[in-house]
């Protein structure tokens, strides 16, 4: 049996986001946003489920906390909805939008849990989608003026600061394969959005040094790094592209690399203007990684980018997802390498923002839910964690997904990734097993096999 043994300060955190958990879509101002949209499109999210009620933690956040408090987590990562703050996208605040977010950062704060506040995780006010969205270049304003705001009215109670949660998930998902808001499935839209959701990342941290507030300010990427599926060196630059085409296009602009070279994928070329790349290229105090799987990539000539994804031998989770404890390894020395000597730091503290796994988790008769598979999942995973860390990769805190089950995006109420399960019609909150086995990992009684 080994011990999971971490860092005095390892900051261990559990993750949300606004349109995920809070529900109150109609309530305090809130205006919609392009996934209330997007739920009402025939087909798009399982069974036309939406936000609209959620896990309704804007009326239940003092019981969240609470329980927060009870299972020993020292953080908590949540995102502030823009149509909160500013209903009209731009313009005129929200003073309710802003009143929640204080009060809900006021209470984590009087239960001694630091507030880790993403800007935007998907929930784009409608309006904005009306005006073009992410491909179109003006978003980048608009983003400026909504951070401005945020960090005038909520940057005294904040701790640590993300600016965009997995870019690639807002400009592919949403633009290429058409799985999210706000459903495309076009290229040349999908390559304008990556550069302006690049751009709006790097405007909230220049304007976020203007402050002069203190607390760290990072970027959430979800890094695609998958491994060869053969020893053959077609499938090894086909993993290389892959990366590139998914991965390499958020991180290195942001790292001060510049775009990579996308000609073996596609023609379509990323609309970069001068002075564009010093714009993104902010010094960050942080990365955040998010991190579920890894899958073997290998060379076809017949896929659109000419890379594919081929099948893998792992157990999966019910998301169908393969546990890759092993990819989570290979991702975190990746990142630690690429961002090494960025901005003239040594190294780039790293943090897991993101990490978890869903199962169709049943409260039993005995009124508890005995997740095995999750902490299974956990334990696989932390133990990477914990081994990177001797080996010299800065890493510095864990944030699970998710404090609670919640609005799984397309996959509606049907994929419970909560380590507290929730009763979706009386919104009970039932801390599940893997719940007390995080609380034990972080008290220092963690342990594995
Ligand atoms: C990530 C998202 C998060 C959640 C998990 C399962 O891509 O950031 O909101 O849906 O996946």
């Amino acid at each position: 049996m080994e011990k999971l043994s971490f860092p005095k300060d390892f900051l261990w955190g559990s993750a949300t986001a606004s349109y995920q958990v809070e529900g109150a879509g109609h309530e305090g101002g809130r205006s919609e946003c392009i996934w209330d949209t997007f739920a009402r499109k025939p087909g798009a999210v399982y069974a036309g489920e939406n936000g609209d009620v959620a896990c309704d933690q804007y009326h239940r956040f003092e019981e969240d906390i609470a329980l927060m408090a009870e299972l020993g987590f020292k953080s908590y990562r949540f995102s502030i909805a823009w149509p909160r703050i500013i209903p009209g996208g731009r313009g005129k605040v929200n003073p309710e939008g802003i009143a929640y977010y204080r009060r809900l950062c006021e209470e984590l704060h009087k239960k001694g849990i630091h507030t880790c506040a993403t800007l935007y995780h998907w929930d784009l006010p409608q309006v904005l989608e009306d005006a073009g969205g992410w491909p179109n270049r003006s978003i980048v304003d608009a983003f400026e003026e909504y951070v401005k705001v945020c960090y005038q009215e909520l940057g005294d109670l904040v701790d640590m600061w993300i600016t965009i949660n997995e870019p690639y998930c807002v400009a592919f998902l949403g633009h290429l394969y058409g799985l999210h808001a706000p459903g495309y499935r076009d290229l040349e839209k999908a390559f304008a959005a990556v550069h302006h959701v690049n751009m709006a990342h790097g405007v909230a941290v220049r304007e976020y040094r203007k402050t002069g507030l203190k607390a760290p300010i990072g970027i959430t990427w979800n890094c695609i790094t998958p491994r060869p599926a053969t020893a053959s060196k077609a499938d090894k630059d086909a993993a290389d592209l892959s990366r590139a085409f998914n991965t390499e296009i958020f991180l290195f602009p942001c790292l001060g690399k510049g775009y990579p070279d996308l000609s073996k994928a596609t023609d379509c070329k990323i609309p970069v203007k001068d002075g564009d790349l010093e714009i993104i290229a902010q010094p960050i105090d942080f990365i955040g990684a998010n991190f579920y799987s890894e899958s073997p990539a290998a060379a076809d000539e017949s896929s659109p980018y000419k890379f594919t994804m081929k099948p893998f031998w792992n157990d999966t989770t019910y998301m169908g997802w393969p546990i890759t404890p092993g990819g989570l390894e290979r991702q975190l020395v990746w990142i630690a390498e690429v961002s090494k000597g960025a901005f003239g730091k040594a190294e780039i503290p790293i943090y897991i923002t993101e990490n978890g796994c869903a199962y169709d988790d049943i409260v039993t008769h005995d009124g508890r839910v005995h997740d095995r598979d999750r902490i299974s999942y956990l334990q696989q995973h932390l133990a990477v964690c914990a081994d990177v860390i001797k080996k010299g990769v800065p890493l510095k805190g864990y944030y699970v997904w998710s404090l609670l089950d919640n609005f799984e995006w397309s996959f509606g109420y049907t994929r419970r990734f909560g380590v507290i399960h929730v009763d979706f019609k009386s919104m009970k909150r039932t801390p599940k097993d893997s719940a007390y086995f995080l609380r034990d990992t972080i008290t220092g009684f963690g342990e594995w096999f």
